[in-house]
């Protein structure tokens, strides 16, 4: 297995077959998780059941409501540009925040890749806390975050629809400090300060952690499978000028 450490986030892991991830070696890939958020694993020549073994052996796998499963791994859920007329939208966010435990993973493996564009984008969230003005950082030590639900048709969201966070999150592995947050459009409310001034908290940081000197890019090739901790990156597909179908299957790890 060779590791090779990429910036401003990532790290890819070259020769290591998931069949090969055994509950023993699972600690190491967490904290290779907890330290640099994302996992790059090329070359693998796996199925879905193979890749949801995989993320099996990281804990149960939750589904988020809306999504369209996969057939015959209901746990899992596809994500394409196939039939589309225009392409899909896709912001910077956290997957599945508004519930009080999100998932601590998401895994994408490469069914289809398109022959030009189609990226997946991650920024780096300890970089994100850790370049913050030391007065914004006073000013929002202790706060929480309401993360909402968006996008989801109405009366398929599940039960839970909201929940608060830390704005700033000890890692329990790393015991690193993350910026979390979604998309603005999913976070509508900071503990303690009036809406107007949440909103424009909640820009500045987003605009902040999405700089892109703070962004890894990932060209997918085929047999790639990717995986992130969703306390330490935010991520998006890039969607803009794809030229081919672009299909993904897309696993959660709960919490
Ligand atoms: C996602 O937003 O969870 C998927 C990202 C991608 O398709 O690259």
């Amino acid at each position: 297995m060779h590791t090779a450490v990429l910036r401003p986030i990532g790290v890819t892991l070259t020769d290591l077959p998931l069949s090969d991830v055994t509950h023993s070696s699972v600690p190491h890939l967490r904290r290779l998780l907890a330290e640099h958020g994302v996992v790059i694993l090329p070359g693998q020549n796996a199925d879905d059941q193979a890749f949801r073994a995989f993320l099996q052996r990281f804990g149960p796998l939750m589904f988020t409501p809306g999504e369209t499963p996969v057939e015959r791994f209901p746990d899992l859920n596809v994500i394409s540009n196939v039939g589309r007329t225009t392409p899909p939208r896709s912001v910077f966010h956290v997957d599945t925040s508004y519930v009080s435990k999100p998932p601590a993973y998401t895994a994408l493996r490469a069914v289809a890749i398109p022959r030009r564009g189609g990226q997946t984008l991650f920024t780096n969230q300890y970089r994100a806390y850790e370049t913050l003005t030391g007065e914004v950082r006073n000013r929002l030590r202790g706060r929480t975050v309401r993360h909402v639900v968006s996008g989801v048709p109405a009366g398929q969201a599940g039960t839970q629809t909201e929940a608060e966070h830390p704005v700033f999150r000890r890692h329990p592995i790393s015991g690193r400090t993350s910026l979390y947050l979604s998309t603005p459009q999913r976070c509508v409310a900071i503990s303690g300060l009036d809406e107007a001034e949440a909103q424009e908290t909640i820009a500045a940081l987003y605009a902040h952690s999405t700089l892109a000197g703070n962004v890894l890019r990932h060209t997918w090739s085929p047999g790639d499978v990717v995986i992130w901790d969703n306390g330490v990156v935010l991520h998006r597909a890039d969607h803009h000028d794809v030229s081919g179908d672009r299909v993904m299957h897309r696993g959660l790890v709960a919490a």
